[in-house]
Parts: structure tokens; sequence; C-alpha cells
């Protein structure tokens, strides 16, 4: 909670066990990479089903709630920290809308996904969100402060 004690807006963005299965993990990150935020935690990892059901605790009783669990522990999702001003809504932008179909056409979703329940990526929605998924996916220890090539020896 570093950041959220500093003012750092930070956001957490996930590829879905369906972007890993399909191959779209460097077509993903690409993008935010070239929007200019700054990656601050990066891993693949298999997300036991307490966590996915801690992440997603506000969706409890919805009837897609099961389903989605099952679909988010179904094959390693690959779990980053983004970091900049506006980088919560910046991200969501670049997602896009939830259902695929609905997603325009230049985002993540609207280029490359066409389910709902399949819709290749998450981002949080909100900096407070931000800021408590950060610390629920990642340990302070995997989080890294680093400076672009441009801040440190490209002039
Ligand atoms: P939500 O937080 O509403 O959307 P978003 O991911 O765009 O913030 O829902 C979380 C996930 O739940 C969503 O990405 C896919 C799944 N979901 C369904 O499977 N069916 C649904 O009807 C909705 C609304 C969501």
């Amino acid at each position: 909670l570093v950041a959220a004690m500093e003012g750092v807006e930070e956001t957490y963005v996930m590829i879905k066990p369906d972007g890993v299965q399909r191959g779209l993990i460097g077509e993903i990150i690409s993008r935010f990479e070239k929007k200019g935020f700054l990656l601050k935690g990066l891993k693949l990892f298999q997300c036991p089903k307490e966590l996915a059901e801690e992440h997603y605790k506000d969706l409890k009783d919805k009837s897609f709630y099961p389903k989605l669990i099952d679909y988010i522990t179904s094959g390693p999702v690959v779990c980053m920290a983004w970091e900049g001003d506006g980088v919560v809504a910046s991200a969501r932008k670049l997602i896009g809308a939830t259902n695929p179909l609905q997603a325009e056409p230049g985002t993540i979703r609207g280029d490359l996904a066409v389910q709902t329940g399949r819709n290749v990526v998450h981002g949080s929605d909100s900096p407070d969100n931000g800021h408590r998924e950060v610390a629920l996916w990642f340990k302070e220890g995997e989080l890294c402060h680093w400076l672009p090539a441009q801040a440190l020896w490209l002039k």
C-alpha cells in the first residue's frame, strides 16, 4: 500500500486464462507498454480459488459468479500492476466494454474477444480498487520501482 500512501495512481490489469491460452500475452502487454504507463509488477500465476473469490467478492450474489470463479482459476493468468496519472480510467478505455460485442474496435476486447464470459482481460474500476487489487495480487517485494530509459541514460 506504499503507492496509496504516496498518492500515486496504480491499476491492476490481468490477462485472463483465455488470453493466455490464445497466445495474446504479448499483444495485450504491448498495448499498455506503448501507451506509456509504468509497469511495476508482472507475473504468470495460477490463481487459487480463495484469491479469485476475494478479488470478485462484490459480484458474489450474481448468477454468473460461480462460472466466473471457475473461469479465472481454469489456467494461469498474467498479473500486472501499472502506474501513472489517470492510469485507472485510461486502462479501462484501452480494455473496452465488459461485453466484447459492445466494445469499440481499437479496444482490447473490441479487437480480440466475442464473449462476456471470455473477455480476455481485467482492469480495476476505481483508484481505490486499483490499490486494493495490486495489494491483493502482489507482495510488496514483487513490485519494482524504476525509471524508463529517457530518464536514466537515453538523452
Ligand atoms: P464487471 O466487473 O461487471 O466487468 P468488468 O470486468 O468490465 O469490470 O464483471 C466482472 C467480470 O464478470 C467480467 O469481466 C466478465 C464477468 N461477467 C459475466 O460473466 N457475465 C456478466 O453478465 C457480467 C456483467 C460479467
